[in-house]
């Protein structure tokens, strides 16, 4: 099998060093890195080593190497070449200034001009002083970094070379390998270009509602609509038309989409029923709230004592669609749970009637709710699928991947129940 073309990228600290071991497991674990380093990299490690062991000359200027024979000519898209042609641009170990040219874009040696040039997905692994660390303004070029979907494979603790002991130290390279593998496998799940939902019209709900309790208290959630969201960019990718419902969301808008935003449980079902004829899938990914407050305060509530509020259910949308729908119409549902995660999804995937249902466990913090990443399982009347932990688009990939599978499938085992 043909390896997977990454690049490594050196940059000048003194952890450069451990970037040989990189290579050499990125290459045990099937990969076949190539290397760029920066001026300063390569006043701590010599190019000849990575090329030696690489096997493939290094790259460290953005003028080709035989400027002077061919007249000083630039090879002016040999970094675009190589941004183009890799899976993964690694930068390990990123200092500080890379850090901070990455975060404002600057472009000033082959480095800094490949990662402009790049789609494909960075994985940066800081070393660096304690205290620079933990500089504030470090601290916001990553944040800014992490917010544009790079990878940052947050240091270690330990003894530094400053001498000092403390963050900052250049994570194990085996968590770096295991970074790469795991960008690219959620790469792999968003980068296919197909267009498998060409024809389909995709309602997806998104975000919690918000049940008001006086003119400025409600009861809310802690969904983000991070899930609905990345379902309703991957599925208009994909070809479908989407119309996405959403409650509260600080999300910006995805392209593409018909927008309908809403903010309580039965603003939401009226949009939902109005844009139901029209569908053919319909995935509820929204926080809907069970209860509404029964009768809301017209002016603000006043501190008096102890209160109880009288809550009301709220009509379970999922339920009414799956009655309501036109035959044909696939109704998936999602399910956020925090104790008998599987058994409480079969009895719900059972108890809605609906033909698949996500469930996650929102227990911890890493996944679910409010995360960047999510993980789960796709319930079917017949299949349990896992859905490996990834980032959102990536299990929104996979959602979708597996939907199509399922609307293949023969009608009367899709809708029969
Ligand atoms: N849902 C809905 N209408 C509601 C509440 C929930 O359509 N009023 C949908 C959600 O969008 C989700 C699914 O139902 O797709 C499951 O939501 P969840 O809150 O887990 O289910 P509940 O039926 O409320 O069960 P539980 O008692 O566990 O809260």
């Amino acid at each position: 099998m043909e390896r997977v073309k990454v690049t490594v990228a050196v940059t000048g600290g003194i952890a450069a060093y451990k970037a040989v071991e990189v290579v050499r497991q990125l290459q045990e674990a099937g990969f076949d890195p190539h290397v760029v380093m920066t001026r300063a990299a390569e006043e701590f490690v010599r190019p000849l080593t990575f090329a030696a062991i690489t096997g493939h000359k290094v790259i460290s200027s953005l003028w080709s190497e035989d400027a002077g024979a061919s007249g000083g000519e630039m090879s002016g898209i040999e970094h675009i070449n190589e941004a183009q042609t890799t899976a993964a641009l690694i930068v390990v170990p990123a200092t500080a200034d890379i850090l901070a040219k990455f975060a404002n874009g600057i472009a000033d040696d082959f480095l800094t001009t490949m990662y402009l040039a790049t789609t494909a997905p960075v994985i940066m692994a800081p070393a660096m002083n304690v205290a620079m660390w933990q500089h504030p303004a470090v601290q916001f070029n990553l944040a800014t970094l992490k917010a544009r979907g790079v990878h940052v494979v947050e240091p270690g603790a330990g003894y530094l070379a400053c001498g000092m002991v403390g963050g900052g130290r250049l994570a194990e390279e085996a968590e770096i390998v295991a970074a790469v593998a795991e960008a690219l496998s959620n790469a792999a799940g968003t980068a296919t270009a197909t267009n498998d939902l060409a024809g389909e019209t995709v309602l997806i709900t998104a975000g919690g509602t918000r049940e008001p309790i006086d003119p400025v208290r409600f009861i809310g959630n802690r969904s983000s609509g991070k899930m609905g969201y990345a379902l309703a960019e991957e599925a208009s990718r994909r070809g479908a038309k989407v119309v996405l419902v959403s409650a509260p969301s600080a999300l910006p808008r995805p392209a593409a989409c018909e927008f309908v935003g809403v903010t309580t449980a039965a603003e939401m079902r009226e949009a939902v029923l109005a844009k139901l004829p029209s569908a053919t899938m319909v995935i509820m990914a929204a926080a809907v709230s069970d209860y509404h407050v029964a009768e809301v305060a017209p002016q603000k509530i006043k501190r008096n004592g102890a209160r109880t509020l009288q809550l009301e259910p709220t009509t379970d949308i999922l339920k009414e669609i799956v009655a309501e729908r036109a035959p044909g119409t696939m109704v998936i549902g999602f399910a956020a749970e925090t104790e008998n995660v599987l058994a409480n999804g079969r009895e719900k995937l059972k108890r809605k009637g609906v033909d698949a249902l996500v469930v996650n466990d929102v227990a911890g913090t890493e996944t679910g709710f409010d995360a960047d990443r999510n993980a789960g399982t796709l319930l079917t009347p017949e299949h349990e699928m896992e859905l490996p932990a990834g980032t959102k688009a990536a299990m929104a990939a996979r959602i979708l991947d597996q939907l199509v599978v399922l609307r293949s499938a023969p009608r009367e085992r899709v809708t029969a129940r």
